[in-house]
């Protein structure tokens, strides 16, 4: 398991002025980008070019979570918009193999999502050529959802498969994570935590970042 690490989604942040946003989070590890198409999810937030411009306007890695149909075909251009990281719905991939590895090869680290009722079995032989899983915790779409716990055992059995195949793909967790929640999924075997609306709801979000990673080191 790799070292805690915490990336706020600015899906809850103020679109209107990101950049000012992104520098209230210094103490982030990455920043969490929520792409959404409404095709794949009903629900549309921005696209390649303004994630270059925020990748720009910030030191911070940013880690793309793309909901968005026809991935083979779209992931490529945020690698090419400087996202340290690119995820992809293994619901919307045709090829994942071929999708990871083109996303290796053109320098992100590669990571794929699991929606709340999508197994991790069938895909126990991707994990090595996954740089990180990420499994949701609710269904994606929006931010400031309740948090699922009928997806913490597919948490658990995922590490366990991880450990069993003596992988480093990191474990990532999106959805309804909170000073409440992050817990159970550090518990899990969760590694890499995403939160939007407790980070960009509290008085002081870097305080949040902060108290997140405490609380899933405990
Ligand atoms: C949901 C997004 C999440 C979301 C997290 O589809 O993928 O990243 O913004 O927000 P919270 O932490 O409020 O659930
Ligand atoms: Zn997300």
């Amino acid at each position: 398991m790799g070292d805690i690490q915490i990336t706020p989604s600015i899906l809850n942040a103020d679109f209107g002025s990101l950049a000012a946003e992104v520098a209230r989070i210094p103490g982030a590890d990455w920043i969490h980008v929520d792409v959404m198409d409404n095709h794949f999810v009903p629900n549309l937030t921005f696209g390649p070019t303004m994630v270059e411009a925020l990748a720009r306007s910030t030191d911070t890695p940013l880690d793309a979570h793309l909901m968005i149909e026809d991935a083979d075909r779209n992931a490529p251009a945020y690698v090419e918009a400087g996202c340290a990281s690119v995820t992809f719905h293994v619901e919307a991939a045709k090829a994942p193999v071929r999708l990871a590895r083109e996303i290796r090869a053109a320098g992100a680290r590669a990571s794929m999502a699991l929606k709340p009722a999508t197994p991790i079995e069938p895909y126990e032989d991707l994990l090595a050529e996954l740089d990180m899983l990420l499994i949701m915790t609710v269904e994606p779409g929006f931010g400031g959802q309740k948090f699922l716990d009928l997806c913490l055992p597919k948490i658990r059995r995922a590490r366990a498969l991880m450990d069993k195949h003596g992988v480093e793909t990191w474990l990532q967790v999106d959805g309804g994570v909170s000073l409440e929640t992050i817990e159970r999924c550090a518990e899990a075997g969760a590694d890499v935590f995403v939160a939007g609306s407790a980070v960009f709801s509290a008085d002081d979000p870097d305080v949040m970042v902060a108290a997140l990673r405490s609380r899933a080191r405990e």
